[in-house]
């Protein structure tokens, strides 16, 4: 049985804003990386996959396309401790780099990797996260964000659940007691 739509609490971010959104960031980037000879986008599996997708797709500017995956052990909803179970293809030293990222909560996650990324010497290392919980404190710098949304935990457009619900073409509020069962 299809128990997605019941799952969900509200939509938070629709198709439309999102497309809407992401067409102003590619420009964003495009302006501000105008004199770089190239980009190197770095998408972070697997919640970034559709982002990066869609932004790359966007980008007028010269620009190279890798990918990291991380793993974070602990509660699925909860901070834990976060490795690498894919890195780069290729050393980043004198590239200017743009991390991808679907989510900021806390920040712990790209901070950890900003800091990982920033000893390997690229030229420049900025970032781009679709959405980031409202928080205060939050640990990690973002220099392209998509939108400020509540602090509950929401899935969609990459964003999981269990691996669950990944490829919904919106942002959407889960229901607390599907993630609390
Ligand atoms: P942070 O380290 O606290 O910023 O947590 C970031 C990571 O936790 C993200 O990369 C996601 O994998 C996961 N995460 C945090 N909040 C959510 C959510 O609401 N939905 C899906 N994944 C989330």
């Amino acid at each position: 049985m299809n128990t997605t739509n019941t799952d969900l609490a509200r939509i938070l971010v629709t198709r439309e804003a999102i497309q809407t959104r992401v067409g102003e960031i590619a420009r964003q980037i495009d302006h501000d990386y105008r004199d770089a000879s190239r980009l190197l986008v770095v998408g972070i599996l697997r919640g970034a996959f559709i982002f990066t997708a869609d932004l790359t797709r966007q980008l007028a500017i010269p620009h190279i396309v890798d990918f990291m995956a991380l793993t974070t052990y602990g509660k699925r909803t909860t901070v834990g401790e976060v490795r690498v179970v894919m890195d780069l293809r290729e050393p980043i030293e004198n590239e200017h780099v743009l991390l991808v990222e679907d989510i900021v909560d806390g920040g712990h996650t790209l901070s950890y990797l900003q800091r990982m990324l920033a000893d390997r010497n690229p030229a420049s290392l900025r970032t781009c996260v679709m959405v980031r919980k409202r928080r205060e404190n939050a640990l990690a710098r973002i220099d392209y964000l998509g939108f400020e949304i509540p602090d509950a935990w929401v899935v969609g457009y990459g964003l999981d659940y269990a691996d669950r619900y990944r490829t919904l073409p919106f942002i959407a509020e889960l229901k607390p007691e599907v993630y609390r069962k």
